[in-house]
């Protein structure tokens, strides 16, 4: 679906979509087209429910003489709370109802709202935004999809003031986008298609938009000695890999990159501490950590932002197998760390050990923050609305709580501790892969994180709750969400870009 901008006008097809604010209190738009539809606008709004709420419609078939299909009225809510998510979530949610209409196009006005938090012309880009968020779709599988049931819209039209400011607001907003549909995509495909080399060559297209990116195979990786990386891949006939990307904006003022590293189980059955069949299926997005760092790249590059920035992605596939490793078996990390390996489904943690340590020791970066599907207890805690941080630094935490909160990616931050840390003791290796006990799943693995960062400002960012959707919101469609990207790249943008 293509996103334009252009002055209020009243269009030749399609649907059109004026604002309402809470109260029934009609924009100057809504109140021009309803003048021009007789009042029957404001008529058919008295007489139903519509009260102008937040996530309202309500819809009039256009009168005789206008060539549009329809009139819809979108509630906006109380004016001094629509911020940027709202307008997004507005763009969104228009687009969700347009295409159940059937309509091809969609012009929408936006007008300056007193009260608003936000000017017409960032709102406006703030819905072109939410617009292009909300149309995504992953459908390359469905051949036999009925034509009532695919959507129609082709172009959205957001009408306002000054079209070409909102234009120029909205084109970052457009590559940020670009970089979301990555990561969306990446986690969506299934295990026979996104398996760790074909992860690191979706990664060298990043490579035009002026990325730097190596992969590193099994052969390497077994010279810098990442052995906990490697066992958990000795069970899958796929290859390992170990996406480098680095992109400096900052013109060499950036001396020390910041880093962000992503897991990237491809599928994870468990290895020989095998998952229930029930719902494995899902642990195809269990690369949504590495789906995210690779989008944020995406998004950092395609945007031009001055930011030195390295992403890295530890990518393998968790399987059974006569050569797999097994309970018990003893690895050397790159670090010169022993991990006992006591269950084998606790794979993402031997992951990002090598990962983080081969980022810290060759980039020596300002910062590192990783994103991983690391625990299912993340799920049992925060379920789908917040991702759990855990952290060493709490300026850090503060920071990127502050992005997420603006971009609606948030985060809640658990404790880390000596008490927590100890749990993961072995009485044969420096450490086990998991607690000895049932509790605090989600932080003893933390804790485990935390042995391979050493002194590094480090943020660790569990996912597993919010990084796959099983229903449709206004900017975010069921399936792989994109979590991750926005967020980084808004933490990116107030803080490393000055
Ligand atoms: N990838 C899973 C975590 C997960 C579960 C992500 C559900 C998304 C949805 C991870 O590798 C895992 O298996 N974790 C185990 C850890 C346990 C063995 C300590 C878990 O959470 O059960
Ligand atoms: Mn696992
Ligand atoms: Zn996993």
């Amino acid at each position: 679906m293509k996103i334009k901008f252009a002055e209020f006008a009243l269009p030749r097809s399609g649907a059109l979509v004026v604002g309402v604010t809470e109260g029934r209190k009609l924009t100057p738009s809504a109140e021009r087209v309803d003048l021009r539809m007789k009042r029957t606008l404001s008529r058919a709004i008295k007489n139903s429910r519509f009260k102008g709420e937040k996530g309202q419609f309500l819809e009039v078939a256009a009168p005789t003489g206008l060539s549009i299909t329809r009139v819809i009225a979108a509630g906006l809510g109380k004016a001094n709370e629509l911020n940027a998510l709202a307008w997004e979530s507005v763009g969104g949610a228009i687009v969700g109802r347009v295409n159940a209409a059937g309509d091809r196009d969609v012009a929408i006005a936006v007008d300056e709202i007193t009260d608003s938090p936000r000017d017409g012309t960032s709102a406006a880009a703030d819905v072109g935004f939410g617009a292009r968020l909300g149309s995504y779709r992953f459908d390359r599988y469905r051949t036999k999809e009925p034509a009532e049931k695919k959507p129609t819209l082709k172009m959205a039209t957001v009408m306002v003031k000054d079209a070409a400011k909102a234009k120029r607001a909205y084109g970052a907003k457009d590559r940020l986008a670009d970089g979301v549909f990555l990561t969306r995509n990446l986690v969506s495909e299934p295990a026979n298609v996104i398996f760790p080399k074909a992860l690191s060559e979706r990664a060298q297209a990043l490579k035009d938009l002026g990325v730097n990116v190596e992969a590193l195979g099994r052969e390497r990786m077994r010279e810098l000695g990442m052995n906990a990386l490697l066992g958990v891949a000795q069970g899958s006939a796929n290859e390992p890999q170990l996406i480098v990307m680095h992109y400096d904006g900052s013109a060499g003022a950036q001396e020390q990159p910041i880093a962000f590293v992503g897991k990237g189980v491809t599928f994870d059955s468990g290895g020989i501490s095998i998952k229930p069949a029930q719902g494995m299926e899902e642990m195809k997005w269990d690369m949504a950590g590495a789906g995210a760092v690779i989008g944020t790249m995406h998004a950092l590059a395609a945007r031009k932002a001055k930011v030195n920035v390295v992403g890295i992605a530890g990518v393998v596939e968790n399987m059974p197998s006569g050569t797999a490793q097994r309970p018990g078996d003893i690895v050397r990390s790159m670090s010169g760390q022993t991990i006992e390996v006591i269950n084998t489904d606790a794979e993402g943690r031997l992951v990002l050990a090598d990962a983080l340590w081969y980022t810290a020791d060759r980039f020596k970066p300002r910062l590192m923050v990783d994103l991983a599907t690391l625990t299912g207890a993340i799920i049992i805690s925060l379920g789908d609305q917040y991702a759990g941080l855990f952290s060493n630094d709490d300026d850090l935490s503060e920071k990127l709580t502050k992005a997420g909160k603006a971009v609606g990616e948030e985060l809640w931050r658990f404790p880390l501790s000596k008490a927590y840390d100890k749990l993961i003791d072995s009485p044969i290796a420096d450490m086990q892969n998991i607690s000895s006990g049932r509790g605090a799943g989600s932080i003893t693995g933390a804790q485990f994180i935390q042995r391979f960062v050493g002194k590094v400002p480090w943020a660790h960012l569990d996912i597993a709750g919010v990084a796959w959707s099983k229903n449709d919101r206004p900017t975010v469609p069921k399936g792989g969400t994109g979590f991750g990207v926005r967020l980084l790249d808004r933490f990116v943008a107030d803080n490393f870009e000055s």
